[in-house]
């Protein structure tokens, strides 16, 4: 048997009965996949790890708290054999070869006649994996190809060309805040299919040089807008490029939504009848004080964190923040577009009744390899500013949290 390669197949298990013998760690790393087929699974097994159980408790399969016996898989389409007993499972495997029951056994691969490929699935397609014939078989070489070929299609690395899927009109896709190992999985791949990328200045820029000559890639800040307003412009390029039939990604920093316009450019899309996807990103306001070594949250610490834009200061009529309520509060307060206002804004925060000694943070450029991180209170944050030269883009944490991590000021 082990002389010919296995032959590959997809099998349909949607309410078919598999029977699985043993409740251990290779039933727990099966099963999953046996539910999501929809599978009828019986488990055989006097024990189970507490994954499997809490899979019986939710009565995705049924669980006989038995050891094997003959018979059990008399009714069964296919059979996963993972018992402790080596002895139960040759006697098992042998029922199953009598009643032409498919059958894997996970403590003798020679004696199985199936064997389950390393898999994985990436936008409506299953990898599957085998080794060729049981004498080379191994598991973590044919897992490195199935990962090697999953994440090419997930990231767009590795495009099929025949089938090259492309999501028609617009994508506005959260970059993350900076490093370019932070953008979304799927936000990797529209930025792969795409034919024009319209981008800001924050956000992964180094993704952009990795894109293929053919692509078009924008300036936001550089559409010139006439008698238009900046982003007037920026819905303007993006309806006449996607008119064009073109694929196009708006590329933001961090996440879309997260004063970043998002909204006005899906509403702008949505009227002039183009369609568009919102990819979500890892906001800067978590993730940049996080990479800082800030948690926005600590047991007995914080129950709490807001996130403000500082763009215009607490007097300005503009501002729609009610500073001297969060001045209340005992919580995390992370500013984002701040920098320039932070004088201000300690003031007034102080001024309500927040303590001047609150130990304030300002991370600038966060998650990049200029990231830098300063610290101060809020008595001092208006001259540490100033003298440590600290500019935009900044992240600026006021609380208690700002202590907690290990950390040190650059
Ligand atoms: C227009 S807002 C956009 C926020 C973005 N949508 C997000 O979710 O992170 C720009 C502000 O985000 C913050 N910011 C974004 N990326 C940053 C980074 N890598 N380091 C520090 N601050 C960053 C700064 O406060 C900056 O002024």
């Amino acid at each position: 048997m082990a002389e010919h390669p296995a032959y590959p197949v997809g099998l349909r298990l949607t309410g078919r009965r598999v029977v699985v013998l043993g409740g251990g760690q290779v039933a727990q790393r099966r099963l999953p996949a046996l539910i999501a087929a929809g599978a009828d699974v019986r488990l055989v097994s006097p024990d189970a790890t507490p994954s499997v159980e809490a899979m019986a408790d939710a009565g995705e399969i049924t669980w006989e708290r038995r050891p094997y016996a003959e018979g059990d898989l008399a009714d069964a389409w296919y059979a996963l054999i993972a018992t402790s007993d080596s002895e139960a499972n040759t006697a098992a495997s042998a029922e199953a070869e009598r009643h032409r029951v498919w059958c894997v056994r996970s403590d003798d691969a020679d004696q199985a006649t199936a064997w389950t490929p390393a898999t994985g699935h990436s936008e409506g397609v299953t990898v599957a994996v085998l080794t060729t014939d049981a004498r080379h078989r191994d598991p973590r070489h044919t897992a490195a190809i199935r990962d090697a070929v999953v994440e090419g299609l997930r990231d767009g690395t590795l495009v099929a060309p025949h089938r090259r899927t492309r999501t028609p009109g617009v994508a506005l896709v959260g970059g993350g805040p900076g490093d370019p190992d932070l953008i979304t999985v799927r936000g990797r791949r529209l930025l792969a299919e795409a034919d024009v990328v319209i981008a800001d200045r924050l956000g992964p820029r180094d993704l952009l040089a990795e894109l293929p000559p053919h692509v078009e890639v924008i300036d936001a800040a550089k559409i010139p807008y006439g008698r238009f307003m900046a982003q007037e412009a920026i819905n303007n390029a993006l309806i006449e490029h996607a008119k064009q039939g073109k694929a196009v990604v708006r590329l933001k920093g961090g996440d879309p939504f997260v004063f970043g316009r998002g909204m006005e450019e899906a509403q702008a899309l949505a009227e002039a009848g183009i369609p568009c996807t919102v990819v979500p990103g890892i906001s800067s306001s978590i993730s940049v004080p996080g990479a800082a070594g800030i948690p926005v949250t600590h047991r007995g610490v914080a129950h709490e964190f807001t996130v403000v834009s500082g763009h215009v200061a607490p007097d300005d009529e503009r501002s729609l923040v009610d500073w001297p309520s969060l001045a209340k509060l005992t919580g995390t307060l992370v500013i984002l577009m701040g920098v320039d206002k932070i004088g201000r804004i300690a003031e007034t925060l102080v001024a309500h009744g927040r303590s001047p000694e609150t130990p304030v943070a300002l991370v600038q450029e966060g998650t990049t390899a200029a990231q830098r991180r300063v610290d101060a209170t809020l008595a001092t944050v208006a001259e540490t500013v100033v003298a440590r030269e600290v500019r935009p883009p900044a992240v600026i944490v006021v609380g208690e949290v700002v202590g907690v991590g290990p950390h040190g000021t650059a």
